[in-house]
C-alpha cells in the first residue's frame, strides 16, 4: 500500500447487513450433533449462526448492505467512482457480482443511476475484501474528483451437514465507504503481507462447500498473520512511526488488533501468539516463565513432534495467563462482539470486528487500531489505522437491536434450506432485495420486495 503523504484516505463509514433468520448453537442444534452446548458457545465461541432464507445469496446481501451505507450518507449514484467486491461466494462463474448489485440498487435509483461507475470481483478466500479495500484507498488518494469507492464484503459460510465446519457457518454483508479524509479511520499506509500455497480450505468449481482441514487451517492462519505482523512490525518500526522505549512492544502502541474471526475463539489463539512473540524479549516474559515454566525451544529437542506438544501445551497455559487475559480482554474481546452472534461471514468477518467496537464505543479518536487479514489458500495482510476525531459523529446503526429482532428457525428448515430443498421463502421479503429465479439461460432475476 502507498504512503498517504497529503490528503488522508480511509473507512469513512461502514454498514452491515446480516439474513433475518439465525440458528442457535445450543439447543436444538447441539442436541442433533451430539455436541456439548459449551464446546460450540465457549470452546468455539458461537451462540447463533446468521442462515440466508431461500430469496438471499451474496448479491442480495451485499446489495442490502450497500443500500444501507449510501442511505445512511445520503450518497447519491452519480457521487460512487468504484464498487469493489470481496466475494468467495460468487453467483456466476464470469459476470461480477456487482452487476447485480448495481441491477438491484438500480431498482431503487432509477435505470442507468450506476453507468458512470467500474466494478470488480475480488476472490481470495477470507482477505477478498482486505485487497479490495487496499485499491481503493490507493484509488481514492489519485482521485481529483470528489467522488467514493464502496467496498462490499458479501458471503456466505457453507459447509457440510454434520462436519465440524458446521457449526463455524454464517452470512453476511458489510459495506464500506472509502474517500478523502475519513471520520471512522484513516489507513496508515504500512502493510505486512504473507503468501504461500496451501490446502487449508477450498472449494473446487462447482462445489456449493468448501473443502476444509480444520486443524490445519487454523495452522496456516497462524503462520500466515504471524508473518504478516512480522513485515508489517519491521516496516513500521524502521520509518519511525512508532518507537518503541525500553521494555515496550508494538502491540504497546496498537489500541485495538482486529482479526479475522472464522469463529472467536481463533481471535484468541491469534492474539495469544502474536502477544506471546512480541513479548518473549520483554522483562515481563520473566513472570510469565515464572507462573507457567520456561518456553520450549525447537533447539532443546531431538523430535520435532514432541517439541510441537510441548509448544501446544505451553501455548494453552500462556493463553490462560492473567498478563494475556488482560491485554486479550482489552484489545481483542470486544471486537468479537457480533461475531457470536452471526458466525463466521468470511470476507466481511473482519470488518464485523470493526463493527463491533463502533457499536460498543470503544474507538478513540487518535488511537491506533491494526487490522490483521487472513485468507485461507493462504495469504495474510496486516496494516494499521488511525480512529479519527469524528468517530462519534456517525449516526448509531444498532447492529445489535437488530440482531435481536430476528426469527429462530428449528433445525428441520435450517437442513432444508441448507441442502437447497425448500425454495420457498420462511420469511417473505419485505424490505428487501430477494432472489426470484434463473431464467432459460442462467441469469439470476432480483426484485426489491416492499
Ligand atoms: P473442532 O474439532 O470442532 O474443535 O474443530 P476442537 O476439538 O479443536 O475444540 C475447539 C475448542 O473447544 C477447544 O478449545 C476445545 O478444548 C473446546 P481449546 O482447547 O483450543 O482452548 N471444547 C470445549 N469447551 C467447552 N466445553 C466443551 C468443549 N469441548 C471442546 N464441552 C475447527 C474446530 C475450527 C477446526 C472446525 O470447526 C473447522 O474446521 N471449522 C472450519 C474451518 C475454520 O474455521 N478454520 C479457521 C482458520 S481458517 C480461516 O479462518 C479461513 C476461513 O474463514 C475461510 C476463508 O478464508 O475463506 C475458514
Amino acid at each position: 500500500m502507498i504512503k498517504f503523504a497529503s490528503d488522508q484516505v480511509g473507512i469513512d463509514d461502514l454498514s452491515v447487513y446480516v439474513p433475518k433468520l439465525f440458528l442457535p448453537t445450543a439447543g436444538e442444534f447441539a442436541a442433533f450433533r451430539s455436541i456439548d452446548p459449551a464446546k460450540l458457545t465457549k470452546g468455539i465461541g458461537i451462540e447463533r449462526m446468521s442462515i440466508p432464507d431461500a430469496h438471499e445469496d451474496a448479491a442480495t446481501l451485499g446489495a442490502m448492505s450497500m443500500l444501507n451505507l449510501m442511505r445512511r450518507n445520503d450518497i447519491s449514484p452519480d457521487q460512487i467512482g468504484k464498487i469493489y467486491v470481496g466475494t468467495e461466494s460468487g453467483v456466476d462463474e464470469a459476470k461480477a457480482i456487482g452487476t447485480y448489485i448495481i441491477g438491484m440498487l438500480e431498482k431503487i435509483y432509477g435505470a442507468g443511476s450506476f453507468e458512470d461507475c467500474s466494478t470488480v470481483e475480488l476472490k481470495s478466500a477470507c482477505i477478498g475484501a482486505t485487497l479490495a479495500l487496499e485499491n481503493l484507498c490507493n484509488w481514492a488518494v489519485l482521485n481529483d474528483e470528489d467522488q467514493v469507492g464502496i467496498v462490499v464484503a458479501s458471503d456466505i459460510a457453507r459447509y457440510s451437514l454434520n462436519s465440524s465446519g458446521e457449526y463455524t457457518q454464517g452470512a453476511g454483508s458489510v459495506s464500506l465507504l472509502v474517500r478523502k479524509n475519513p471520520r471512522l479511520i484513516a489507513i496508515d499506509g504500512f502493510t505486512g503481507s504473507f503468501t504461500r500455497d496451501e490446502d487449508d480450505f477450498f472449494r473446487p468449481i462447482g462445489a456449493s462447500t468448501a473443502v476444509v482441514h480444520g486443524k490445519k487451517s487454523n495452522d496456516c492462519y497462524l503462520t500466515a498473520v504471524g508473518g504478516a505482523f512480522a513485515s508489517y512490525k519491521k516496516k513500521i518500526l524502521r520509518t519511525g512511526a512508532i518507537k518503541l522505549n525500553d521494555g515496550e512492544c508494538l502491540t504497546d502502541h496498537l489500541a485495538h488488533l482486529l482479526f479475522h474471526i472464522p469463529y472467536p475463539r481463533m481471535a484468541e489463539y491469534a492474539s495469544a501468539s502474536i502477544f506471546r512473540t512480541e513479548w518473549r524479549d520483554l522483562p515481563l516474559w520473566r513472570n510469565v516463565e515464572t507462573k507457567i515454566g520456561d518456553e520450549p525451544l525447537p533447539g532443546d529437542f531431538t523430535d520435532m513432534n514432541e517439541y510441537l506438544a510441548k509448544d501446544a501445551e505451553f501455548g494453552k497455559k500462556f493463553s490462560k495467563t492473567e498478563q494475556f487475559q488482560i491485554a486479550y480482554n482489552s484489545k481483542v474481546k470486544d471486537s468479537t462482539t457480533i461475531s457470536r452472534l452471526v458466525g463466521n461471514i468470511y470476507t466481511g468477518s473482519l470488518y464485523l470486528g470493526l463493527a463491533s467496537l463502533a457499536e460498543l464505543h470503544k474507538l478513540v479518536p487518535g488511537q491506533r487500531v491494526c487490522f490483521c487479514s487472513y485468507g485461507s489458500g493462504c495469504s495474510a495482510m496486516v496494516f494499521s489505522g488511525i480512529v479519527q476525531p469524528d468517530v462519534e459523529s456517525l449516526p448509531p446503526r444498532n447492529i445489535l437491536e437488530r440482531l435481536n429482532e430476528r426469527t429462530e428457525i428449528n433445525m428441520k428448515d435450517y437442513e432444508m434450506l441448507h441442502e437447497k430443498r425448500r425454495t420457498e421463502s420462511i420469511l417473505d421479503p419485505t424490505d428487501e432485495f430477494a432472489f426470484t429465479g434463473l431464467d432459460e439461460y442462467g441469469y439470476r432475476n432480483y426484485v426489491f420486495a416492499n
